[in-house]
């Protein structure tokens, strides 16, 4: 009998000493043959510390790239190269220079989902789980700037009470989801608390329970004893939270069953076959200069320092 998908990765795997790692917002197959899975943030540290020669990194471009950086010796992949994200879209370097060249020694605080190119040119990047930590560490007279997401921005300029310059940037699964569609919800699941990615539009932040990363929202689902949860964020998390609680109910926001609005295009462009492709072709390697590398390390080892310590 013929071998199935999986098996024949777990071979591979095996085989060439590789590990996959997976986003939260994988299809749940994917995430189900992974070494690991987490946020963003958790992937890179998991990149960076990893013995395996390669890594298949099963998220979007940003994040394998990530990985390249902080393990520069290992061959990184990604099942699809198509796999980008709208909050890279929405910062074009040259735009970008030009409007740091616009403020007088700005401290550029840049969101992960950005480009190399955007990381080159940024003091310290951040993730949706260590931006508020990070930015409050900031000494006080500085200009500090926020790219690309806006939502983001928002949100941690009034968590920390700094004053930023944001980047009109959005990721474009989260900032379609509108506080009516929660409104509505909460009228039908009166005791389910509103749980939302901080990507999200500031209206539907300030009528949620709990904000975090894609990890802090599982923390938020594991510890706590609802029966019933409303989700505003990629449907891809559903798949652990109800591992973690299988007979709890969540509603992702916007709850719409025939429709896969809040699926994000890029992160469903990877599928098993793409890895199985990876592993037995090599192919789709994320392939960086050393002075890429050099210079976006700087900032992504300083995220590393400031969120650890
Ligand atoms: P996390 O940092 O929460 O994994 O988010 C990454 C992302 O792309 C969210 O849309
Ligand atoms: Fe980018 Fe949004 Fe997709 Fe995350 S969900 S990868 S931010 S487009």
């Amino acid at each position: 009998m013929d071998k199935s998908i999986e098996e024949k990765i777990k071979k591979l795997k095996k085989e060439k000493n590789a590990i996959i790692l997976a986003h939260y917002y994988q299809v749940p197959e994917i995430q189900d043959i992974a070494d690991y899975v987490g946020d963003s943030y958790a992937l890179a540290k998991y990149a960076k510390s990893t013995e395996a020669d390669i890594i298949i990194l099963a998220g979007v471009k940003f994040m394998a790239e990530t990985a390249k950086v902080l393990n520069p010796t290992k061959r990184v992949f990604i099942p699809d190269m198509n796999a980008g994200c709208s909050l890279v879209d929405a910062a074009p370097v040259e735009e970008f220079k030009n409007w740091i060249n616009i403020f007088h020694n700005p401290f550029v605080v840049t969101y992960i989902n950005s480009s190399i190119e955007i990381k080159m040119l940024s003091d310290v990047i951040v993730t949706s789980s260590n931006a508020v930590k990070i930015v409050s560490k900031i000494p006080e007279d500085k200009t500090i700037l926020f790219a690309p997401d806006k939502n983001l921005g928002n949100y941690v300029m009034q968590k920390t009470n700094r004053n930023m310059q944001i980047w009109d940037g959005h990721c474009y699964v989260h900032d379609q989801l509108i506080a009516e569609q929660i409104i509505n919800l909460k009228k039908q699941y009166v005791d389910a608390p509103v749980i939302a990615h901080p990507e999200c539009q500031p209206t539907i932040l300030a009528i949620s329970d709990f904000i975090g990363s894609t990890s802090a929202l599982l923390d938020y689902v594991k510890n706590t004893n609802f029966d019933k949860y409303i989700i505003a964020t990629e449907t891809g998390i559903l798949h652990q939270m109800k591992k973690i609680k299988p007979d709890a109910k969540f509603i992702i926001v916007p709850a719409n069953e025939t429709c896969s609005c809040n699926d994000c295009m890029f992160m469903k462009l990877n599928t098993l076959e793409k890895i199985y492709d990876n592993l037995l072709l090599e192919n789709n390697e994320i392939l960086l200069t050393d002075e890429q590398i050099n210079k976006a390390k700087i900032p992504i080892m300083r995220m590393m320092e400031m969120a650890e310590n």
